[in-house]
This record gives C-alpha cells, structure tokens and sequence, in this order.
C-alpha cells in the first residue's frame, strides 16, 4: 500500500466525524477565507477540501466553490452536504482543470500531508488564472504535542515521536515551496485556536478517539492502567481555573500566482 493509498483510507475511516474530531478545522477554514478575501463570484478551488471547513465558508462569502479530494468518503459527504458545490474525487497533483481556471486555489491542512507537496503546488499555480492567489493553512502545533503530554507519552511510549523522516513541514519551508513553485508576494500569519477542556477525564475521553485509545490498546493490560492514572493525575495537576488548555497552533499563507 502506498502512502497515499493509506493516507486515503485513513481519511476514508475519518469521514463521518472528522470536523467532530478536529475541532479547529471549521473556524480556521473561516480564519483561511477571511485572510485571502475573495469577492462575490470569485472561482475558488478548494483542495482536500475534507469536510468542507473552508469550501462552505467561501461559498458563504458569495465564491462559485469547486472542491476536490482524494478520499471517496470525504467527496461523498461533500456532495450530499453542499449539493450546489462541483465536487470531484482528485489528487491534489493531477488537478485537470483548464489553466487559469480559478481566481483563488486553497487547502487547508494539506500540504504537509502530502507525498510531493511541489508536485500540488505546481498543479495549484497551473490552474490559477495570472496574479490569481494561492491560500494554505499548516499545522504548526498540533494539540496533542502539549508539553505535559508529550513528556508522558515519551515515558509510556519511548520512540513515538521519533520519525525516520524530515520532521513536519515548517511555515518557512512551506514558504520557500511556494517560491519554488513560482509563487510570489508571499504573506503569512499565525493563529491559534487553543482547547478548553473542563477536567482531566475531558482530556481523557476527548484524546481517546484522537489516537489515544489505540496507542494504549498496544500496552500490556497493567502498563496501559498505570498509563492512565498517571495521565489523570498529571492532567489534574494542570488544571487552573480555566480548566485543562491543550495548544493548537497554526500559520496561514497566502502568495500570487505570476501575472
Ligand atoms: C487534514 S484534512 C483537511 C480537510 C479540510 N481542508 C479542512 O481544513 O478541514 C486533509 C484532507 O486532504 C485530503 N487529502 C489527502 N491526501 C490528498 C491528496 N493527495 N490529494 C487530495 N486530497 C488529499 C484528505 O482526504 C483530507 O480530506
């Protein structure tokens, strides 16, 4: 299996609850349109469009909204939440559209997942009409890299976060892309959208469907309740009066295509 086909299932498995799960994907697929600012009847390709956290808020500002991705279940939710939206099942390099068909290209959260993220953005500037604008939002802290967790998982799980590869996309390194790929007048913003949860069994019952559960799964039986009352008490012991925060982080990119 290719990364790409497991990346597809996996999000295939997510489709039903994925904006329930990722909670800050709707207001950042807000935060997203708002930053790239199309006007009414804009044409806007939205890529790994997901669930559609920033197709439907582009078609709230009046955009005529094609979205893509490469996963037949997120494409099947699409079509049946937004009947009015053009929805096609594409990878994110083989986007055939006519060049210069649209005047705004986005994907959030995708790039960075992505086998040949210049390969995507190649096809992005391809299909932008002259001086058309390109917006992408990258995951910079994911919330379940919070320190007082990472720590924990590092002990219960020593090696999990060790990756053979690159490591995570960087906003410089996305930066650096879009110039390669012949994007110019590149800006870009950050932004967090932090979880309150109200106690530690919240950040508990809210981790599990998020990987948790399977992780733990994998621990012998007394390991795994040694795991989880140590997570419940360190959790605890980070409780102010505004609960239990976890950090998510954020940058936004927007760049033009040549004229
Ligand atoms: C992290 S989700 C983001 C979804 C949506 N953009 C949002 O902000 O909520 C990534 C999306 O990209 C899609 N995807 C993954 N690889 C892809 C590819 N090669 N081409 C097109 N879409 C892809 C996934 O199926 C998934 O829907």
């Amino acid at each position: 299996m290719t990364s790409t086909e497991s990346s597809r299932r996996k999000y295939d498995q997510l489709a039903e609850r994925y904006e329930e799960i990722f909670f800050y994907v709707a207001d950042l697929g807000q935060r997203l349109v708002d930053f790239a600012g199309p006007v009414p009847g804009a044409r806007v390709l939205d890529v790994g469009a997901g669930r559609g956290a920033v197709a439907r808020a582009a078609v709230a500002r009046g955009c005529a909204v094609t979205a893509v991705d490469a996963s037949a279940g997120m494409v099947a939710h699409l079509a049946e939440d937004y009947p009015g939206m053009v929805v096609r099942q594409l990878d994110a390099a083989a986007l055939d559209f006519p060049p210069g068909s649209f005047d705004l290209v986005t994907a959030g959260f995708v790039v960075q997942i992505l086998d040949d993220p210049a390969a995507a953005l190649a096809a992005m500037r391809r299909v932008l009409a002259p001086s058309g604008m390109v917006a992408l939002s990258l995951e910079t802290q994911s919330a379940d890299r919070t320190k007082w967790l990472l720590d924990l998982t590092a002990e219960f799980f020593p090696g999990a976060g060790a990756s053979a590869g690159p490591g995570p996309m960087t906003a410089d390194a996305l930066d650096t892309l879009l110039t390669e790929a012949g994007f110019t007048g590149l800006e870009r913003t950050a932004v967090d959208a932090p979880r309150k949860l109200p106690d530690a069994r919240a950040v508990w019952d809210w981790l599990g469907p998020r990987g948790l559960a399977d992780s733990v799964r994998r621990l012998p039986p007394e390991r795994a309740e040694q795991f989880r009352a140590r997570f419940l008490a360190v959790a605890e012991a980070e409780r102010t009066s505004d609960g239990i925060v976890l950090g998510f982080a954020a940058t936004l990119h927007r760049a033009h295509a040549p004229h």
